[in-house]
């Protein structure tokens, strides 16, 4: 995109604006140029780059088979859409665990190959060594906490996270941990309403809540979810916008229909 173009971009720093004038944060993912061309023309604020490109994209059932270099690919055809959005893109499971150096040169690589504007990495103190480094190299941090699904095997399960006394307070640790370390903004994925606005209150940096009530700072969903392209997938947290399943359904029996009747192309669809 060009140097000279006139729209004011969304950063880090409009979200820490919007969180202190109350104004609330609206954030989508998307995983391909066509996509992410009308979600950021439609004015969403922050882009996500997510790892559950695992799932709705290429079919795994969890998050953990998505490489580093997929996620780029992804990442890269999102930026080359995207004129005004924040683009976050996770690091992929494997890409910062554990190893605080691996961490930064994954977060280096995402930046240098996508030109995305941030990373996001699930978990909380245990992770704070690498978050630290990356943060370091001037690369801003999305945290996430709660129902995390690259630890998916650690769960057992995707429930709601943090309806425990023990869970919620580790939570809140993690949260103050997040934020002190410096991370811009935090996801907080099924939990509790009443926790998530607590936590919300509690720090000064954005908290996006997806099946975290309505006292955070803004919202995240999937794209394929709330377009309703998938129709099995139903949780009390996702408000579905449209039906695309049906709708796209309806458009290819339509066209199958018009092939084999010989009605596709007519004589003004030709040349
Ligand atoms: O990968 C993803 O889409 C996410 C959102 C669910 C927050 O992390």
């Amino acid at each position: 995109m060009s140097v000279h173009s006139n729209v004011k971009k969304v950063t880090t720093h409009t979200l820490h604006e919007m969180k202190n004038a109350g104004k609330k944060i609206s954030m989508l993912t998307a995983y391909d140029f066509s996509m992410a061309r009308i979600v950021d023309e439609a004015g969403i604020d922050v882009i996500l780059v997510g790892d559950s490109a695992s799932n709705v994209m290429a079919g795994h059932e969890t998050t953990l088979p998505i490489t580093l270099d997929q996620m780029i690919y992804h990442a890269a055809s999102v930026v080359r859409a995207v004129k005004r959005s924040l683009v976050v893109v996770d690091m992929p499971f494997g890409s910062y665990q554990g190893n605080s150096k691996e961490a930064l040169s994954s977060a280096i690589k995402i930046m240098k190959e996508t030109g995305g504007h941030a990373v996001k990495m699930e978990g909380g103190q245990e992770i704070i060594e690498s978050i630290g480094r990356i943060l370091t190299a001037g690369i801003p941090v999305m945290g996430h906490l709660g129902l995390t699904p690259q630890s998916i095997y650690k769960f057992g399960t995707y429930v709601v996270r943090a309806k425990e006394e023990e869970e919620a307070q580790r939570l809140i640790d993690d949260a103050k941990a997040l934020e002190a370390v410096g991370c811009f903004a935090i996801v907080l994925e099924k939990i509790p309403a009443q926790l998530a606005a607590q936590v919300a209150k509690m720090v000064s940096i954005p908290i996006i809540g997806i099946g975290a009530g309505n006292g955070v700072d803004g919202q995240v969903l999937v794209v394929h979810d709330m377009l309703g392209i998938n129709n099995e997938f139903n949780p009390r947290f996702l408000r579905k916008y449209n039906n695309l399943h049906e709708q796209m359904m309806n458009s290819f029996q339509a066209y199958i229909k018009d092939v084999q009747s010989g009605d596709f192309p007519n004589e003004s669809e030709q040349y």
